[in-house]
């Protein structure tokens, strides 16, 4: 091989190795100096039931979301400017995405998984938490909200909880994803929809028929396939509701005309 063979060699080699420095020195600067996320991914942390903010260090917290049908929670916090935040998000019904507006990140929340990711709050102001992945009628309302705000620099700041008042009829449904599968106001889903439900005649898949009364909708909640409504699969799983859940549940379903 010629010595000019050589030089070339050398020469690619040395251009290659700097190509691929410049490269991870670009994808460094992104991440350290843009914020840029790197990307994020499934934790093997368990799915969680509630939401919460965890105070780890002085700007260092770690937030637990819940979503469900149709809300956050923790709904709103409060943290003071420059907090790195790490973020889990869980599902306790369906699938929910979940965006902070302002930053980049853009998580979906995942029946039976927990998603990551990390985020600097550097700016002071609100940020909209919003869900980005259709998951029923009132998708489009649902959000939460972070505030960056020196005034919660004082006392840790903790979740705003809501006042533990018992849950209604309609909550209920949210809670239990009762609306997952029966609407309310009579569009086709999976189940039989609410609407002029209660009271109703219904013809069963044994051909027999039933009244919607109360003991048949308390009845179709405890032990949903001890009668089928013809047209409908037997899908829906038993529930173990507690009795005076399932009481205001009734209450509700009558008011849905
Ligand atoms: Cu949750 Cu859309």
């Amino acid at each position: 091989m010629s010595t000019a063979t050589i030089g070339i060699e050398k020469r690619i080699v040395i251009t290659a190795a700097l190509f691929v420095l410049t490269l991870t020195g670009v994808i460094a600067m992104s991440v350290k100096v843009f914020g840029f996320g790197l990307p994020t991914c499934l934790t093997d942390v368990r799915p969680f039931r509630d939401g919460k903010v965890i105070t780890q260090a002085p700007k260092r917290y770690e937030i637990h979301y819940l979503a469900r049908m149709w809300r956050f929670e923790p709904a709103d916090i409060s943290i003071p400017p420059g907090s790195t935040a790490d973020i889990y998000l869980s599902t306790a019904d369906v699938t929910h995405g979940m965006q902070i507006v302002g930053t980049n990140i853009n998580l979906m929340a995942v029946p039976g998984a927990v998603n990551y990711a990390r985020v600097k709050f550097d700016q002071p102001g609100e940020y909209l938490v919003v869900c980005n992945e259709y998951c029923g009628i009132e998708h489009h309302q649902m959000a939460a909200r972070i505030h960056v705000t020196d005034r919660a620099a004082a006392p840790p700041p903790l979740p705003v909880t809501a006042a533990a008042a018992p849950l209604g009829g309609q909550e209920l449904l949210d809670k239990y994803a009762c609306t997952a599968c029966h609407s309310l106001d009579g569009s086709p889903m999976p189940g039989p929809t609410f609407k002029g439900l209660y009271g109703s005649k219904r013809t069963l898949a044994d051909g027999t028929a039933a009244v919607a009364d109360e003991a048949y909708l308390l009845e179709s909640i405890e032990k949903p396939n001890a009668k089928t409504v013809k047209g409908f699969d037997p899908v829906m799983p038993e529930t173990t509701i507690p009795p005076a859940e399932m009481r205001a549940i009734v209450q509700f379903i009558k008011t849905v005309k």
